[in-house]
């Protein structure tokens, strides 16, 4: 009964033009329609979160951001501060993806910055953690998670600032998902830590799972304690299959 509110987030990644508003619309058009027992997030690609945060100004649905860099301004070409998202009109950012890791070599320190970064511009900052496969077989998930955790949160925690996503690495667009046993170790493992960190905010830290997540393999992944909501995304990029895992609640 003490669990905090849900969040079915969509991270569009690398996808999505001008037109694609209109999926967009029609989840505004959903949400407005009923109640819906989550929050809602759609993090589009930076060239929509403009368009995006105004087609959904006074509709049940929050827009986020993908990544952002740790300064306010400067000569950083091509990057784009948490104030800039912030002004476009995200209330949130995903940092640490383990495609942002992988692709652009970001460290636990940098995805830090980036976290701190977010919450200095009044963004909530979407933390991204998650073993490879590699760790998995060798037995090494928990230490791999605890070590993203103490590397890559700030120093001070708050609910409404903070989500956390688990996102085993070997199961984003995969179609493989780790079983409700494996999830919960995993995010127990988040919650001890958050509480830690916090024991007033620790227990209300949202932790998302993230990887492969879909209409189908949602109820039973929501189910999971201490999952409290999903980081979507190929099942994001429709409007359909987006409230198909909403409607898991
Ligand atoms: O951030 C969400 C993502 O990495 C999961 O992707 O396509 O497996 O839902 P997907």
């Amino acid at each position: 009964a003490n669990d905090p509110r849900p969040l079915v987030a969509g991270n569009w990644k690398m996808n999505g033009l001008r037109g694609s508003i209109s999926e967009l619309e029609a989840i505004i058009a959903d949400a407005q329609a009923r109640p819906w027992p989550v929050d809602l997030m759609i993090c589009p690609p930076a060239t929509l979160v403009c368009a995006f945060a105004k087609a959904a100004a006074g509709a049940k649905i929050a827009i986020g951001a993908q990544d952002c860099h740790a300064e306010v301004s400067g000569a950083f070409t091509g990057d784009i501060s948490a104030e800039m998202l912030k002004d476009a009109g995200a209330s949130a950012v995903i940092v640490g993806h383990s495609e942002r890791r992988t692709y652009h070599g970001e460290t636990d320190d940098m995805v830090k910055a980036k976290a701190k970064a977010a919450n200095r511009a009044g963004l909530t900052a979407i933390v991204c953690i998650g073993e490879t496969y590699e760790e998995r077989e060798a037995g090494a998930t928990i230490s791999r998670i605890e070590r993203q955790l103490a590397g890559s949160l700030p120093e001070t925690i708050d609910a409404v600032k903070l989500v956390i996503a688990y996102e085993p690495v070997w199961a984003i667009g995969t179609g493989l998902t780790p079983t409700p046993k494996d999830v919960e170790q995993v995010h127990q493992t988040i919650r001890k830590h958050l509480v830690s960190l916090d024991k007033s905010s620790g227990p209300t830290v949202r932790i998302l799972y993230g990887g492969s997540v879909k209409p189908s393999n949602a109820k039973e992944l929501m189910a999971v304690p201490n999952v409290n909501g999903a980081l979507v995304g190929g099942a994001s990029l429709t409007a359909k299959d987006f409230l198909g895992i909403a409607a898991a609640y």
